[in-house]
């Protein structure tokens, strides 16, 4: 019973979310998990990876989310790079792309596609800490040899650039003296499962009132 009226919640769900990710997948994880706890309007349609050993692919086949594995070297080029991931979230209806420890850039032609509809997850303080060459450990190693006293994580919106995109909300953590970036990492992680669900269903509540007006 219980089920059932998750199921169509869920179908009506304004927000269809695919959430594109490299890695474990664990912020994945916490947006089905708030999805599931009703705490996130969405439905999760589509998990894309670049790598077919990627973790989060595992994650989503449990849970029956439709994956698919697109690698750039897999194409002659960019154009048809791009237009396949482009058909990928229109076959699965997605109106909006999470990046979660998704670690290439996404081609250009699929960002104009998501204008304003399209965030990334970074585990430091924007624009801090950013940029090429910025991910995993290597973010935390640097935020400990800067001496910085603060770090967190940052969700912003996606454009052609590394992290440059308009941040939308941070959330803090203090560095404590005998962190290691392997620390740091777990408690940067820690707010981020809490965050990236909390920013995502502010959209989905924007993106239901828009449906709301557009209704007859
Ligand atoms: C997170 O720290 C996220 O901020 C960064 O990549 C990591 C992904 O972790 N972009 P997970 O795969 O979600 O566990």
């Amino acid at each position: 019973m219980l089920e059932r009226r998750h199921d169509v919640r869920k179908r009506s769900a304004p927000m269809r979310l695919a959430v594109f990710a490299s890695g474990g997948g664990s912020n994945f994880e916490a947006i089905c998990r708030a999805v599931e706890a009703g705490r996130l309007d969405a439905e999760v349609v589509l998990c894309l990876a670049d790598r077919l050993n990627a973790g989060v692919l595992e994650r989503a086949t449990t849970r029956g989310i439709p994956t698919i594995v697109l690698r750039r070297k897999d194409f002659p080029d960019d154009a048809s790079f791009a237009s396949r991931t482009v058909r990928a979230l229109d076959e699965t209806g997605a109106n909006f792309v999470a990046l979660a420890g998704y670690l290439k850039r996404v081609p250009p032609a699929v960002v104009a596609r998501f204008t304003g509809r399209m965030t990334n997850i970074h585990p430091a303080l924007l624009p801090d800490f950013g940029g090429p060459g910025m991910y995993g450990e290597h973010v935390h190693r640097a935020v400990l040899e800067s001496g910085a006293r603060e770090s967190g994580a940052t969700v912003h919106l996606v454009d052609d650039d590394y992290d440059s995109g308009s941040i939308i909300a941070q959330r803090r953590v203090t560095v404590r003296a005998d962190d290691t970036p392997e620390t740091l990492a777990r408690r940067v992680l820690a707010i981020e499962h809490d965050l990236y669900p909390d920013v995502l269903q502010r959209f989905a509540r924007e993106m239901d009132k828009q449906k709301a007006n557009h209704e007859p």
